[in-house]
């Protein structure tokens, strides 16, 4: 097959029809002509059948080109030069043609969008991020727009052959429809999809690179819906990398110049949305959990007012030609929403209702970096629990940089008693404590000047500037810690954790009830509620971990020593303060 594509820069591509025919594609035609061979003959022909006779009367791009025409491509708002170009190309449509592919659009098939696919090999396809969307998932985002006040315009930013917009156009019956398509075949090919489906009136498609496109703002709500186009990095010219860099630095963002297009089109999505529009896409689901993808977990928690996610396993094929999993996101712009809806699909008959799944707090997705393990539950949860993460964050001690230096010894006596913290330093002393930390008798101090010494005078400045050379001369300015804090004698404990946990030993951790407000080191976490506790939850709370936590939840090293990173410790299951009280819970 000979194809003419013309790079007007790197990334921006036009492509042009040239004489494309399938005479060069053997392998196509054969798989057409064996279809054909196996039809049944004598019976009316079915559906199936006639859309691959159909497809195969389709042999080149000006065939196709010629039966958008004739099905009324040009009535559809914002024809351009490009397409008239194309149009001049157009070969003649044999009325046959032109009948089964109006069934079969009326049918709600993509006749054309099937006979475009075939025409454009998957490689060309594939530089344009040309992969059209299954019409399962398609009804699945629409399914959830409906449930939503209604739109009163749609606009599909990539628009392809149409197939959002059209479903669009028959769910929303008042609203416009705007595509917007950079590659000029593709857009005729929406037209006439559009205008087969009785839809002309209502629809615009504007031939431009989205990212640059001039899409007015209404008075009404927009819906954005599609599939933005997946365009590695490497493709991407360099004036659009700065565009990218400069209008996410608009919006207080860092974008790596790694992003694919898909990147672009939610930040492009973000400059052209105002608040209280709505929008679902489905993209590649890699950004959850890359560095480049934090512009996109930045725009979809900020901006976009991101509302739900839904990850269809790479086991439900969402793109029949790619072995990848797919995130199709929801959001409405201005929101900020205190949780988001997060799903995993294993199966596309499972996307039906797609506002479903579990809430994990906002908070929890800004702070990590990737997003796929809070996604996946961690084994089944019995009705009313919650991962502890939802009720308290976790947060690892300060690491002092040198102990032997900043907890305090016989020599420190002096020190003011304002610098000179209670602290839990061993694992020990929580093990000893049982369910309570009373009072801190027994606790050694941790040395914690303030950043500003000029804060302390007299008597007492002289006391902490003795005690400061002493450090210095142990080299406790010199530690990798010590360097990168804001002033290299100030350790910075964290306020005191509610609950302080064990969390590396050969034995399930201790949670402890920290009514002395101790403060920790890197030795403990502390667990700190994101809400207001009574003493009584916390009390119950740290019971039931205590009881209820066994160390396969953790990370098991060699010889048996039980780790847990804050975020594994998030994870435990925990009965939902809201729904059971945990003042006297007990482990099941
Ligand atoms: C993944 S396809 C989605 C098509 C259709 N919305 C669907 O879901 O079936 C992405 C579309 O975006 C178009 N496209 C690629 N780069 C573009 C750009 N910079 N501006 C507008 N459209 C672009 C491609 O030609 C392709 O038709």
């Amino acid at each position: 097959m000979r194809q003419n594509r013309k790079a007007v820069d790197d990334s921006s591509m036009v492509w042009s029809v040239g004489r494309t025919t399938l005479e060069a594609e053997p392998a196509i035609e054969a798989f057409d002509r064996a279809s054909i061979r196996h039809q049944p003959q004598n019976l009316l022909m079915s559906r199936e059948n006639s859309t691959g006779e159909m497809i195969h009367a389709i042999r080149t791009e000006t065939d196709l080109v010629a039966l958008a025409l004739r099905l009324g491509a040009r009535d559809v708002a914002g024809w351009s030069p490009a397409e008239e170009a194309l149009a001049a190309t157009a070969s003649t449509a044999k009325p046959n043609v032109v009948d089964w592919a109006l069934d079969a659009i009326r049918m709600g098939e993509d006749p054309l969008g099937d006979a475009f696919c075939q025409l454009r090999t998957p490689a060309v396809r594939r530089a344009q991020g040309a992969t059209y969307t299954p019409s399962r998932i398609v009804d699945a985002m629409l399914g959830w727009a409906g449930s939503l006040p209604r739109p009163d315009r749609i606009v599909d930013p990539g628009v392809g052959s149409g197939r959002f917009l059209r479903s669009a156009g028959r769910s929303f019956r008042r609203a416009s429809l705007v595509g917007v398509e950079l590659d000029p075949l593709a857009a005729i090919v929406a037209r006439a999809t559009l205008a087969a489906s009785g839809l002309a009136r209502r629809a615009q498609v504007i031939l431009a690179d989205y990212r640059e496109a001039t899409i007015p703002l209404i008075d009404g709500r927009t819906l954005f819906i599609g599939n933005p186009p997946y365009v590695r990095h490497h493709l991407i010219s360099s004036r659009w990398k700065q565009w990218l860099r400069a209008s996410a630095a608009e919006v207080g963002i860092h974008a790596s110049q790694l992003a694919g297009l898909h990147a672009y089109f939610l930040l492009a999505t973000s400059m052209h949305a105002k608040k209280g529009d709505i929008g679902a896409f489905i993209t590649a689901a890699e950004w959850l959990d890359v560095n480049y993808g934090q512009l996109l977990r930045e725009l979809f928690m900020g901006k976009l007012g991101g509302l739900g996610l839904s990850i269809i396993e790479p086991s439900a094929s969402p793109f029949p030609d790619a072995i990848t999993s797919a995130a199709i996101l929801r959001f409405e712009v201005g929101t900020r929403a205190r949780s988001v809806q997060v799903r995993r699909v294993g199966d596309l008959d499972d996307l039906r209702d797609l506002a479903d799944g579990r809430l994990i707090r906002r908070e929890r997705l800004e702070a990590a970096t990737r997003w796929t393990p809070l996604t996946r539950p961690a084994k089944r949860r019995p009705e009313g629990w919650v991962e502890l993460g939802e009720i308290c964050q976790v947060h690892r001690g300060q690491v002092t940089g040198a102990n032997d230096v900043w907890i305090a010894s016989i020599m420190d006596i002096d020190l003011p008693p304002e610098v000179l913290f209670p602290t839990v330093t061993k694992a020990r002393e929580l093990f000893n404590a049982g369910e309570t930390l009373a009072d801190t008798t027994g606790l050694r101090r941790v040395i914690d000047l303030p950043e500003d010494l000029d804060v302390i005078c007299g008597s007492e400045r002289r006391v902490v500037e003795a005690f400061l050379r002493r450090a210095k001369a142990l080299g406790a300015d010199k530690s990798y810690t010590a360097r990168n804090r804001r002033a290299w004698w100030s350790v910075g404990l964290r306020s005191p954790a509610p609950i302080l946990a064990t969390y590396m030993a050969r034995r399930p951790p201790a949670f402890v009830h920290n009514v002395a407000r101790a403060r920790h080191i890197n030795i403990a976490h502390g667990l700190y509620p994101r809400e207001t506790m009574t003493k009584a939850a916390l009390a119950g709370l740290a019971r039931f971990l205590s009881t209820g936590v066994n160390v396969a939840e953790g990370r098991t090293y060699g010889g048996g020593l039980t780790k847990f990173e804050p975020k594994e410790m998030e994870r435990i299951l925990v009965p939902d303060p809201k729904v059971l009280p945990l003042a006297g819970t007990t482990a099941s």
